[in-house]
C-alpha cells in the first residue's frame, strides 16, 4: 500500500511529510527530516500537537472518553482487576497468569522492607517535611543503595527492580507520613495484600492493629488502578525525557514524582478538597466560586483535560465507588461530596464550561474517597505517585528500549541580538 503523505511548500521549495497511523487509526505528520530539509522547526508550545514517541502502553481517545491499558477497557480492569494485576499489565505487556501473580506477590513481599539505614534519611526531614519531597528523595537514593541495579541489561535484573519500587513506595509513602506525626513506623506485613499492607503501615499503632474493611480496600485498589497511566502527561514524559539520557530508573522515578507535583497534575486531588472545604466552611458559595473561576481568578479545581473533551471515564469509576464507600462507611451526609455534586451540576450546566468542554477529571472524586479513607491531604500527590509507578516504569522501559534519540526540543529564541560585554564601572 502506498504511504500517505502531506505536502509543504514552503519559500518556494516543496517537501512530503509521510503519515504514520496508529493502531486506533490516530494519524501524525512525521516531521522528523523538516529542519534537516527546511531549516524550519515547528512550535506547538505545551506539545498540545506533538507526537513524542510511539508507544504501545496506553491508548486514550479523549474526544469519546477512552482509557485501555495494553487494550483493556478501564472500566473492565476497575471492576475485575487488582492493582498488582494491572500493574503487571502495564510493565510486563500481558496479564499475568496465577503462577506469575503469585511469584511478583512474592517477590513484592520479599522486598517489602526499606534498608535500616535508610531509616535514617526520615529523620533528617523536619516533621513538617512534605511527604512527596521525601518520597522523591528517598525514591532516587536507591540508585545509592541498589548500584547493581543502575544499568538493567536483563528482565531479571528488570523484574527486581521493579519489584523494589513497587513495593518499597509503599512502605516509603506509609512512613513519611508516620513521621509527620511523629509515631513510630509500622513495618510491613507480608501476609496482607498490597493495599491491605499500605493501609497497616498507615494507621495500625503498636499493639493495635488496623484491619481495613474490603470496601476500603476495594476503593484504595481501584483508587490506583485507574490511576496506573494516562500515557504522554506531564510526569510520564518527564520520566520518558530523564530516561532518554539513558539515567537510571530510580532517578528517572523520582524526576516524574516532582513533575507530578504540581496543582496542574498530581496536586490537583488536594486541591479539589480544599475548594471543597472553603465552600462547606462558608467562605464561600458554589455560585460565587463558579463566578471567581469565569472571572479567571481562580481555577475549578479537578475539572477539564489536555486531552478528555468530552467525559474522563476515570471520574465516573471513582464518582460511583466514593458514593458507595461514602454508603459502606455510613458517612452519606459528608457534606463535601453534596457540594461536590452541585459543583459538578452547575458547570456542567454553564456555558462558561460547556464552551470550553470542561468535565470532571480523575481528581474530582478521588480526593473524596482518599479523606474517606482517613488519609491526610497533604498525602493525597502521594498515593496519585504510588498509582502512578507501573505506568511511569512502563514507560521508562519502552523508552530505555527504543533506540530513540535523547529528548531534546528546540526553541524560538525571542531574546537580545548579539552585543557587547559592558564592563561592571561603565554601567
Ligand atoms: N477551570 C476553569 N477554566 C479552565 C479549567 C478549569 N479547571 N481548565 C481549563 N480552563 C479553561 C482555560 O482558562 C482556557 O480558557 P480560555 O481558552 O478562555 O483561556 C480553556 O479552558 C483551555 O484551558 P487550557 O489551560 O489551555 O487547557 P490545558 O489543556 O492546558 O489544561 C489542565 C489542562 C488540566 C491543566 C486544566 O484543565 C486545569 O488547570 N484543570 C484544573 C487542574 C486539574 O484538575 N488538574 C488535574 C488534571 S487530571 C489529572 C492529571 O493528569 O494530572
Amino acid at each position: 500500500m502506498e504511504q500517505k503523505k502531506a505536502i509543504l511548500t514552503i519559500d518556494g521549495k516543496t517537501i512530503e511529510l509521510p503519515l504514520i497511523e496508529g493502531s486506533e487509526g490516530e494519524r501524525a505528520l512525521d516531521i522528523s527530516k523538516l529542519r534537516q530539509e527546511t531549516g524550519l522547526i515547528t512550535f506547538d508550545p505545551g506539545y498540545a500537537n506533538t507526537g513524542s514517541c510511539k508507544s504501545e502502553i496506553t491508548f486514550v481517545d479523549g474526544e469519546n472518553g477512552i482509557l485501555r491499558y495494553r487494550g483493556y477497557p478501564i472500566e473492565e480492569l476497575a471492576e475485575h482487576s487488582s492493582f498488582i494485576e494491572t500493574a503487571m499489565l502495564l510493565i510486563f505487556g500481558h496479564l499475568p497468569s496465577q503462577t506469575e501473580r503469585a511469584a511478583f506477590r512474592e517477590m513484592l513481599s520479599s522486598q517489602e522492607l526499606l534498608h535500616e539505614d535508610l531509616l535514617h534519611h526520615f529523620e533528617g526531614f523536619p516533621p513538617y517535611g512534605q511527604p512527596m519531597s521525601i518520597l522523591s528523595a528517598v525514591i532516587n537514593s536507591f540508585a545509592s543503595y541498589h548500584p547493581d541495579l543502575l544499568d538493567i541489561q536483563t528482565e531479571e535484573e528488570f523484574r527486581l527492580a521493579v519489584a523494589k519500587i513497587i513495593s518499597k513506595v509503599r512502605t516509603i509513602s506509609a512512613f513519611a507520613y508516620r513521621k509527620s506525626l511523629g509515631r513510630p513506623f509500622m513495618y510491613p506485613d507480608p501476609n496482607r495484600s498490597y493495599c491491605s499492607n499500605f493501609l497497616h503501615m498507615m494507621f495500625s499503632v503498636p499493639y493495635k492493629e488496623f484491619e481495613p474493611t474490603r470496601a476500603q480496600i476495594k476503593a484504595l485498589s481501584l483508587v490506583l488502578i485507574v490511576h496506573a497511566d494516562h500515557e504522554q502527561n506531564c510526569s510520564c514524559s518527564t520520566v520518558r525525557m530523564v530516561g532518554s539520557s539513558q539515567a537510571n530508573l530510580f532517578a528517572s522515578i523520582a524526576a516524574g514524582i516532582c513533575a507530578l507535583w504540581g496543582r496542574l497534575h498530581g496536586g490537583a486531588n488536594a486541591a479539589v478538597i480544599e475548594m471543597l472545604e472553603n465552600i462547606s466552611a462558608g467562605r464561600m458559595t458554589v455560585k460565587d466560586y463558579l463566578e471567581k473561576v469565569k472571572r479567571r481568578e481562580m481555577r475549578l479545581m479537578g475539572f477539564g483535560h489536555r486531552v478528555y473533551k468530552s467525559f474522563d471515564p476515570r471520574a465516573k469509576i471513582l464518582k460511583k465507588a466514593a458514593h458507595k464507600l461514602l454508603h459502606d462507611q455510613d458517612m452519606t451526609g459528608d457534606p463535601l461530596i453534596e457540594i461536590a455534586q452541585e459543583l459538578e451540576a452547575a458547570a456542567l450546566s454553564d456555558d462558561f464550561f460547556i464552551e470550553r468542554k470542561l468535565y470532571p477529571n480523575v481528581d474530582f472524586y478521588s480526593g473524596i474517597i482518599l479523606r474517606t479513607l482517613g488519609i491526610p491531604v497533604n498525602m493525597f500527590p502521594v498515593m496519585f505517585a504510588i498509582g502512578r509507578m507501573p505506568g511511569w516504569i512502563a514507560h521508562w522501559y519502552e523508552e530505555s528500549r527504543s533506540g530513540q534519540k535523547i529528548h531534546r526540543p528546540r526553541q524560538v529564541y525571542m531574546g537580545p541580538p548579539k552585543r557587547r560585554y559592558v564592563p561592571i564601572e561603565e554601567r
